[in-house]
């Protein structure tokens, strides 16, 4: 039995009573942070490996404590290791069970190194791997969201601003707005990664160390970009988790704008979309409904992302150097801010864009887009008066009186119960004589959106532009 089993403490010759089992409850860390074990034992690895390359323990040390841990990995993977909430945390427990595997060996692994730039390092390793995976549902959520939009450069729907129709837009264009908008969160995951990935190991509890490690080498070992070049902030600093989880809430917020919007389309009152059963769910009461709940749940969710951050960004308030056990409370919000945003970003883009079939790539279940209803609302509210607008001011009458003409046009419209296309062109001439009968052509939902073929506008061809530029972007 190891000295750190029988104590059952890190610390123990100095104490002269036990802690309480309220306090050992409360300060234990195990049962949440054990899912950093894979880290940990990796990063224990590089360091015991260079440990024996400077010299610092023996080359049977090292193999001593590269077969433990093998053991240790696959008692863990088996579901066969002993977690000891009075070990208190991840780095104690897989510690304390080398040690008594490999004896000896197991406790020089401690040589040179802290549970503070242990815990730092682990968490930044771990965060990386999942950087990398929500990198990847980024960019299969971009995926579905341009497998749609290709289908739909021609599909006429309202555009809205103040939630009042506004302008005709195609239902491609309003897709490839998220696109745009997940595409940032992508390059804003990838510039933070930068940050995450610098190694603490090395800076020991606060101060560094007096042992002449090789820290550059453990960094290439685990593959870090470089190495944190302060010791007293390697310990204490958690801003990369901070920066990770405003990362988290600006995608969560992105994705609860756009499942606001599936929500409303599936509503009777649009009509615009339809849901495929699987992610939809019934009512116990109600037998005619079929719920978005997942859209709902995925906008929901943004709450509890949001307030990670919170949490995150408070915990490190007022924090003095250097590590403090407030930091151990940066895990359970990280944990679940990575979960919820994987979970959530795989969920959403399945719905849109469909399941893709491994073998064949082919989609199922996507998004059902209904056109006509699409087109019907964009009929209603004059969504092309500022094409006659700016029809009036191609033909030389000035921007503010045009504006002007139209609105009367919009009133006698309103009073007719007819769209600007359907009054007779006597009626509209009767609002300024430069009307002639090529205003229809500009008056019709395809004549408004082919007009606005400038980059970033809603034409047809812009569309299929922007899909190409997103497709080899995505590859
Ligand atoms: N479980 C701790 C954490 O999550 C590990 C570091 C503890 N260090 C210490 N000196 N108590 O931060």
């Amino acid at each position: 039995m190891s000295q750190l089993d029988k104590k059952s403490q890190a610390w123990s010759a100095l104490f002269s009573e036990p802690m309480s089992e309220l306090v050992k409850r409360y300060t234990a860390s195990v049962f949440f942070d054990k899912r950093l074990w894979q880290a940990d034992i990796e990063g224990s690895l590089a360091h015991a490996a260079m440990l024996a390359r400077q010299g610092i323990i023996g080359a049977q040390d090292l193999a001593d404590i590269e077969r433990g841990m093998a053991q240790v990995r696959a008692e863990i993977e088996n579901g066969e290791f002993v977690w000891k909430p009075e070990l208190e945390d991840v780095h104690l427990n897989i510690e304390a069970r080398l040690t008594q595997l490999v004896g000896d060996a197991g406790k020089r692994l401690h040589t040179g190194r802290s549970r503070n730039d242990q815990v730092a390092t682990d968490v930044r390793l771990w965060l990386r791997g999942e950087i990398d995976q929500i990198a990847l549902g980024l960019a299969d959520m971009q995926r579905a969201l341009v497998s749609v939009a290709a289908h739909h450069t021609e599909t006429v729907m309202p555009g809205f601003t103040h939630m009042q129709v506004a302008q005709p837009v195609s239902f491609a264009h309003h897709l490839l707005a998220y696109v745009e908008m997940f595409a940032r969160d992508a390059e804003r995951l990838a510039d933070l990664r930068k940050r995450v990935n610098r190694l603490p190991l090395g800076a020991a509890a606060l101060a560094g160390t007096s042992y002449p490690l090789d820290r550059e080498s453990v960094a290439a070992a685990l593959g870090f970009d470089s190495v944190c070049q302060n010791s007293l902030d390697a310990v204490s600093d958690r801003d990369f988790a901070i920066e990770f989880s405003a990362f988290a809430a600006l995608v969560m917020i992105h994705v609860s704008r756009l499942a606001e919007e599936i929500v409303l389309w599936m509503s009777q009152n649009f009509g615009f979309i339809d849901l495929s059963d699987r992610y939809c769910t019934g009512s116990s009461i109600m037998p005619q409904k079929r719920n978005p709940d997942v859209a709902e749940l995925a906008r929901g969710k943004s709450g509890r992302v949001v307030g990670h951050l919170m949490a995150l960004i408070m915990l490190m308030k007022g924090q003095p150097l250097t590590y403090n056990k407030d930091n151990q409370e940066d895990k359970e919000p990280l944990f679940d801010t990575v979960d919820t945003v994987k979970d959530t970003l795989r969920i959403m883009a399945e719905m849109i864009g469909g399941e893709v079939d491994a073998a064949t790539g082919a989609r199922s279940g996507g998004l059902q887009v209904k056109a006509e209803a699409m087109q019907r609302a964009a009929l209603r509210g004059y969504a092309t008066a500022t094409d006659l607008a700016d029809y009036l001011v191609k033909k030389g009458v000035p921007f503010r009186d045009a504006h002007e003409v139209v609105a009367h046009a919009v009133k006698e419209g309103l009073r007719q119960q007819r769209d600007l296309a359907d009054l007779p062109l006597a009626t509209l001439q009767g609002f300024h004589a430069a009307i002639g009968d090529d205003v229809f052509e500009c008056l019709s939902l395809t004549g408004s959106l082919n007009a606005r073929n400038v980059i970033g506008g809603t034409a047809p061809n812009q569309a299929r532009a922007q899909i190409e530029r997103h497709r080899a972007r995505l590859g």
